[in-house]
């Protein structure tokens, strides 16, 4: 197939593109009053976040001005709003519903969620027949259908305007975090879903669920996460063991309308880390899943990872694309990839356009586990951020950073990508926890067929604690439950995850409580956890800051504890605390998916601090996805230090303009026209980088009048 590809001439593919160009116009054409809006989230049913507006463009995007700005609260906001006809819809930090005039900013309606807690939710879902046009936002555990000239809850919707997404898991339902950080999507008169729930623990069971937009009505359900007798049931020991759950869609989907096709990319299995319960291959965790929209009937799939022990979810939606593939037109579904591969295949068949091949990986594991003996590698295109780490691909910031740097990692264990994690030894993760490629998504120029990804390029650490010391109660629920993110001693990640060093004694049980069930910014609630199971983990964590020893020692129950437990995420970072591997720490890449070959990469995002010394073009870590346009611009925030927003020329890669906005712009921008003209909007929020400015908002942008 590749060498067929390479065969294929430049006069034939600019033939085939002319071709595809006057097609594209008549289309946009014919949907001109809809680029108007951002309809989807991803902007369109392709999921593309690719816009046909041409007005701002290369030549006079250096004029963009600030012309709005809506104050969306405190905390962290990650929205990509939609606009239908002059009204953008948003949310506000505690997961209100926002409409606002696109042209002015000034609000027209704001929905009450009666949320006391921050989770992130990252668009809305439009629904439209003939008068009754709705839109469908989340928060807490719930799905609202609102009134979009009002707001107001549709009464005949579920109970009063909103269903409970804890339906249907049984008794242990109460207990169950079953958030939608990503809107569902719309298919005739059925909203499709997913959900994000708990990494370790309880943690929900994965499923795709269609719910009648009139009624609420479950529609149907297909169970990622396979019951007894459900197809991929045999690649489990049982998946009523109450410690499996996950295999959960989080990401966003996307439809294909004509082929009636829903392709639902999903995460890892519980527990993320240890898999001894979970002998076999895990589906559908990890995979792209290919539905029928109608029925919910199963089509084909995709695992990129088998038997996942690093969390490697498929953080990003899948894309909808035309590529010329052996010379002929292909529909195509893009996915991007946490590991820092993109997997192309034939929306109908799932064959993949560039051939992937079974690789055989280390087999050194904990006790216990049983590591898959190969995982799918593509071998076009490249990957987008680094798998592998040797000593000479370290910082050279200053002679001492890089000896410490190395003496670091001759500590580790470095067996590039799918090594298991070592027990008691630190194990490199490469790329990191978080990307390669993350939820902001990727765009395409839908008349070039090249794919735009942002990604995370540094390494991360991590390793299995042994069973074998002995742990008190609090300790053992605090690992279990908090030193994935906090640390196994306490000292988080700093500014992402917060430490908990000299913390729980000013924090009173009660607000305590309040936090672990309900979850604050990117902690999710879990609300498995009893009022006295928090208390004695406050009490642990106060006697870990107390100079005497634990005052009470609590009972261990190795019931609660998978055999090995995962110590915590842990950047590589030097002593100044920027990434230890080499720079660039995040990148934007353009990649033609006609060949697979890339057209170029660009470092992005600076230090401030590191800039001031003359190292600018590290780039940090990103998140929030690209915008490209029919002007021939990219637009992105994502970076998550410099607070810039910028615009780059898509086919160059030359940066054109940027901008600082109020706090980080770490979300995806959209694009519309409104009062007769073409408007860029990003949200930006200062949750990421404590240091920073604290606060949220939506900020648009034009051309001067
Ligand atoms: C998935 C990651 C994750 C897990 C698991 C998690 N946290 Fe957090 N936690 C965070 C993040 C992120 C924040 C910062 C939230 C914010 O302010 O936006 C935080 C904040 C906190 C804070 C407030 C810290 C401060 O300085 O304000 C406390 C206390 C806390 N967590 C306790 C816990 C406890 C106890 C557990 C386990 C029961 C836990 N967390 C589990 C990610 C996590």
């Amino acid at each position: 197939v590749t060498d067929y590809r390479q065969a294929l001439t430049q006069p034939h593919q600019s033939l085939y593109r002319a071709l595809f160009v006057s097609l594209a116009l008549h289309v946009s054409f014919a949907g001109a009053e809809r680029d108007d809006n951002w309809l989807h989230y991803g902007g369109n049913a392709n999921g593309d976040r690719y816009s046909t507006l041409s007005e701002i463009h290369r030549e006079n995007v250096d004029q963009l001005e600030l012309v709005w700005k809506f104050d969306a609260g405190t905390g962290g906001l990650q929205t990509q709003p939609l606009v239908i006809d002059g009204v953008l819809y948003a949310y506000t930090t505690n997961q209100d519903v926002v409409a606002i005039d696109a042209s002015n900013g000034t609000l027209r309606w704001r929905s009450n969620s009666r949320s006391s807690s921050w989770q992130p939710v990252r668009g809305l879902s439009f629904w439209q027949s003939g008068e009754s046009r709705r839109v469908f936002a989340s928060a807490e555990h719930y799905l609202y259908a609102l009134d979009a000239d009002t707001g107001a809850p549709i009464s005949e919707f579920g109970n009063n305007g909103r269903i409970d997404l804890r339906q249907g898991f049984g008794e242990n339902a109460e207990q169950l975090a079953v958030y939608m950080t990503s809107p569902g999507v719309i298919f005739d008169d059925v909203i499709i879903t997913g959900f994000r729930t708990t990494e370790s623990g309880l943690s929900a069971p994965g499923r795709v669920r269609a719910f009648d937009v009139h009624t609420g009505q479950l529609r149907w359900q297909f169970n990622l996460l396979p019951e007894l007798g459900d197809r991929g049931a045999e690649t489990w020991p049982d998946t009523r063991d109450p410690h499996i759950g996950g295999a959960n869609a989080w990401a966003g989907m996307v439809v294909d309308p004509e082929r009636e096709l829903l392709f639902v990319p999903t995460g890892s299995a519980t527990n993320d880390f240890y898999g001894g319960q979970r002998r076999g291959d895990n589906l559908f965790a990890n995979s792209l899943v290919v539905l029928d929209a109608r029925t919910g009937g199963y089509r084909w799939h995709f695992q990129a990872v088998h038997h996942d022990l690093w969390d490697r979810d498929f953080a990003s939606p899948p894309v909808l694309l035309t590529i010329i593939d052996q010379g002929k037109s292909v529909d195509v579904v893009a996915q991007a990839s946490k590991q820092g591969f993109v997997y192309v295949f034939e929306r109908e068949t799932g064959r993949a356009i560039f051939p992937i091949d079974e690789v055989p990986v280390n087999q050194q594991a904990a006790p216990g586990e049983y590591p898959a003996p190969t995982q799918p590698m593509p071998r076009k295109p490249a990957p987008f951020a680094r798998q592998n780490l040797t000593a000479e691909e370290l910082s050279t910031r200053s002679p001492a950073v890089n000896r410490a740097a190395r003496e670091t990692l001759a500590s580790m264990r470095n067996q590039g990508l799918f090594t298991p994690i070592a027990v008691d030894q630190p194990t490199l993760i490469l790329p990191g926890f978080d990307g390669g490629a993350e939820w902001g998504g990727q765009a395409v120029d839908r008349d070039r067929g090249v794919f735009y990804v942002n990604s995370n390029d540094l390494a991360w650490h991590t390793s299995l604690l042994s069973p074998g010391h002995v742990m008190s109660r609090g300790e053992s629920l605090y690992l279990l439950h908090c030193a994935q993110c906090h640390g196994a001693d306490r000292s988080g990640a700093p500014p992402e995850f917060p430490s908990l060093r000299r913390r729980a004694e000013s924090i009173n049980d009660f607000d305590m409580i309040t936090l672990v069930k309900g979850g604050k910014g990117r902690m999710p609630g879990i609300p498995s956890l009893d009022f006295g199971e928090i208390q004695m983990i406050s009490r642990w964590l106060e006697s870990q800051d107390s100079e005497a020893a634990a005052s009470e020692v609590f009972e261990e129950d190795p019931a609660m504890l998978p055999l090995y437990v995962f110590s915590g995420f842990k950047k590589f970072l030097d002593v100044d605390g920027y990434p230890a591997v080499a720079p660039p720490w995040g990148t934007l890449n353009a990649i033609d998916l006609n060949t697979g070959e890339y057209r170029w990469t660009q470092p992005l995002g600076f230090y401030p601090a590191l800039r001031n010394e003359g190292l600018s073009d590290t780039g940090t870590e990103n998140y929030g996805g690209p915008l490209v346009t029919a002007g021939g611009l990219l637009f992105i925030g994502a970076t998550i230090y410099d607070r810039q927003f910028r615009a780059f020329d898509s086919e160059s890669g030359q940066l054109l303009w940027q901008t600082q906005l109020p706090y980080a712009g770490t979300a995806t921008p959209i694009t519309y026209r409104a009062n007769g003209a073409q408007y860029v909007v990003i949200a930006c929020s200062g949750s990421r980088d404590r240091s920073g400015p604290q606060g949220a908002a939506y900020v648009a942008f034009r051309l001067p009048r």
